[in-house]
């Protein structure tokens, strides 16, 4: 009997050498050469004929694209953990399962906010700078003073994963952990992460010397950190954000980095994606980075590995392990 005709699978962007390897070895794919987005209309003639779609952040796939995919998409297996650039609702509603790459990039991502919080306090960007351009004139009892690490108070927003990840780091450098959640913790979970609790956001960012972002985007979270609660914070404090640039007003941020109502920002994601306020750029105490939380080798491959994971569950009539459900919307 011949095999029966194996599942189309459209990978929409270029992926890590060995995922796109296995890609080849296991499905029917179709992959993207290109290291930029899909446009729109490439986007749809991809959605018009796959069977399976894995897009990445950058691909929105909104209820005008989903409109136009083909008969044959039934799963959409996205290569990220977030998925805020997906429809999922009418996704759903429209019989297409999505899936994510969660827990492969935890312990990356906080590696990167622990830098970032890091390199902010201490001034890295200036420090580096002034090499860079040849400027120094030798060491000086009062260039370039930073804030000490140790003792701080540190805001933790969304305790998921990451952010219990960036808890335990935060530990190891003296930091004091607080955080504010949807939900409070498990009591041992707190007790060994030493995280206090404060079921007030807004109470929260009056106390802390900084604010590390990392829960999901959401209509919810859209915009959390607005004028408002930013200037709860104090002029000294310094935000990290690794998680979605959505949940910040980064005007508001930018106004307020500018006046020296808030002391300094590290920030790896943007609001309007690579679209950056310019005067974001020219602030001295501002560290920006191109959303490279997540890009270590491994931690790619692992996103990959999950992707693979997702496809074949699914193509073997059975529930994948990330599928995102309601509840998590
Ligand atoms: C994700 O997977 O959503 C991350 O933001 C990538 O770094």
């Amino acid at each position: 009997m011949p095999n029966p005709p194996r599942a189309k699978v459209i990978v929409t962007r270029r992926l890590p050498e060995p995922v796109e390897t296995r890609m080849r070895e296991l499905f029917d794919v179709e992959l993207y050469d290109a290291d930029t987005p899909m446009t729109r209309e490439q986007l749809a003639d991809a959605m018009a004929r796959a069977d399976i779609l894995v897009p990445t952040l950058g691909d929105r796939i909104d209820q005008g694209l989903l409109a136009r995919a083909g008969e044959n998409l039934r799963l959409i297996a996205n290569y990220g953990a977030g998925f805020d650039h997906i429809d999922v609702q009418t996704a759903l509603q429209r019989g297409i399962m999505v899936t994510n790459t969660p827990g492969v990039l935890t312990e990356d991502t906080a590696d990167m906010a622990m830098a970032m919080i890091l390199s902010v306090l201490r001034r890295l960007r200036e420090g580096t700078m002034l090499m860079q351009q040849g400027e120094w004139q030798g060491w000086s009892p009062t260039a370039l003073m930073g804030q000490r690490v140790g003792g701080k108070r540190l805001g933790i927003l969304g305790m998921g994963r990451i952010g219990q990840a960036v808890a335990q780091r935060a530990r190891a450098f003296g930091l004091q952990v607080h955080y504010h959640n949807r939900r409070r913790l498990h009591e041992s979970t707190e007790n060994a992460l030493e995280a206090t609790y404060w079921e007030s956001l807004d109470q929260m960012l009056a106390r802390v010397d900084i604010l590390s972002i990392h829960c999901p985007h959401t209509p919810g979270t859209f915009h959390l950190l607005n004028a408002r609660r930013l200037k709860l914070m104090k002029p000294s404090a310094i935000v990290i954000n690794t998680a979605r640039g959505e949940i910040v007003d980064e005007n508001a941020l930018t106004r307020m980095l500018r006046s020296g109502e808030l002391a300094g920002a590290g920030l790896d994601v943007f609001e309007h994606g690579n679209d950056i306020n310019p005067r974001l750029k020219g602030l001295d105490n501002v560290l920006l980075l191109p959303h490279m939380g997540s890009a270590t080798v491994e931690g790619r491959v692992e996103m990959g590995e999950k992707v693979i994971i997702n496809i074949k569950v699914f193509v073997d009539g059975h529930r994948p392990p990330d599928q995102v459900v309601p509840a998590m919307l």
